[in-house]
């Protein structure tokens, strides 16, 4: 901890409920919850999968109604928040049941906000002269099918804003999920490139909140066993996708990432891939994965301890080597996970040299850069990006 006279808050409003098959227990959790007719908010790709449907039998058989939004898009935009809000009044529902992968979670954290406090979330943008939460959001069940954002138990809902081309971030306590319903069976239908971006945002979740200024005892030890969980079993996960042991220790690894992520804040990684995706139609862990390496071998230095302890978490053998040689092995462990689970480059993902200044301005203005464990400026951001492109 870099200041031990901050007082420092770890909260957990979510309750975490999970098992193979977990989402078979929706209809009960929701009637704990007091909730008769919940909005469903998801997105095409889980209807097309059968997923919903596996989630919804059961509601089904017990005779609950719901409402369905499914119409949720990747990187979701301010509408598509305006619009579950909508459906939400216009339907009478009193809850929130959110399936998928971080799109449809945040977008129901985010209309929770509108529902809630009657305005616009970007009303309510976690930056300078926006207005603070006052209230809390409707009950919301979080079902993940994805095992990486940790969405489901983070304080935190990422929204993009068109007209700027930038995506902002909304939270507190007051936007937590009320239950993280954890099925890994949900997440088996997983493409395998599905399973490795989404694995490596988990990681990049728990590598920067273990190295960033906010770090604390709390989400240090989530974060290191995240980080443990993922060396372990995500290239099994990717290899795999019926690996039933392998799926389970994922999605463990992404909710214990998520609860790092949730109390502290990120750093050059996260202020990288979130900036980028404003920018570019990319996948959010894929953006993560792609600049991981490079924004660790810029800020291993930072704090060598903590990374020559990442090395060791990662199954790297230390032994004989210093700390700075520690630290460096981590560092080469990831380029080795990133290949190994054929992350696409930047290149490969649409983004070209001629791109850096504009990148790199954008990731510079982030308030995530804020907590990075090395002093970060323009010009750090182009070497990050510099280097990125000689993988
Ligand atoms: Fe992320």
């Amino acid at each position: 901890m870099k200041n031990l006279y901050e007082l420092h808050y770890f909260e957990v409003p979510t309750v975490m409920k999970h098992r193979l098959g977990a989402s078979e227990e929706l209809g009960g959790e929701l009637a704990n919850l007091g909730v008769k007719k919940p909005l469903v908010v998801t997105d095409k790709g889980i209807v097309d999968s059968g997923i919903l449907d596996k989630v919804l039998q059961p509601l089904k058989e017990q005779g609950v109604e719901w409402e369905l939004f499914a119409d949720v898009v990747f990187n979701p935009p301010l509408e598509n928040v305006a619009a579950v809000t909508r459906s939400y009044i216009d339907n009478n529902c009193d809850g929130l049941v959110a399936v998928g992968g971080g799109s449809p979670m945040d977008v129901a954290k985010a209309s929770g906000v509108e529902i809630a406090h009657g305005e616009p979330v970007l009303e309510y943008e976690c930056a300078e002269g926006k207005k603070e939460l006052t209230r809390r959001v409707p009950p919301l069940v979080c079902l993940p099918t994805t095992s990486g954002t940790g969405s489901e138990v983070t304080m935190w809902a990422v929204i993009t804003d068109p007209a700027r081309e930038y995506k902002f971030n909304v939270g507190g306590p007051l936007i937590a999920p009320h239950l993280a319903l954890v099925d890994p069976l949900l997440t088996v239908s997983m493409p395998a490139h599905v399973t490795a971006g989404t694995g490596m945002d988990a990681l990049s979740h728990a590598i920067e909140c273990y190295t960033c200024a906010y770090a604390q005892p709390q989400t240090d030890a989530v974060a290191l066993l995240s980080i443990e969980y993922i060396s372990q079993y995500l290239r099994r996960a990717v290899a795999y996708s019926q690996d039933l042991e392998a799926r389970y220790y994922m999605s463990m690894a992404s909710m214990l990432a998520g609860l790092s992520y949730g109390a502290a804040s990120a750093g050059a990684g996260h202020a990288i891939a979130q900036t980028m995706g404003g920018m570019f139609p990319v996948h959010h862990g894929e953006a993560v994965a792609a600049t991981l390496g490079p924004v660790m071998e810029y800020n291993w230095m930072g704090d060598p301890t903590k990374y020559a302890r990442i090395a060791q978490a990662l199954g790297v053998d230390t032994h004989g080597l210093s700390e700075g040689e520690a630290a460096l092995a981590g560092v080469e462990e990831i380029y080795c996970l990133t290949e190994d689970i054929e992350i696409p480059t930047l290149r490969e993902m649409g983004i070209g040299e001629e791109d850096i200044d504009r990148l790199a301005q954008e990731a510079a203005n982030d308030p995530q850069t804020i907590g990075n464990p090395r002093d970060m400026t323009l010009e750090g951001y182009k070497k990050i990006y510099q280097n990125c492109f000689q993988i």
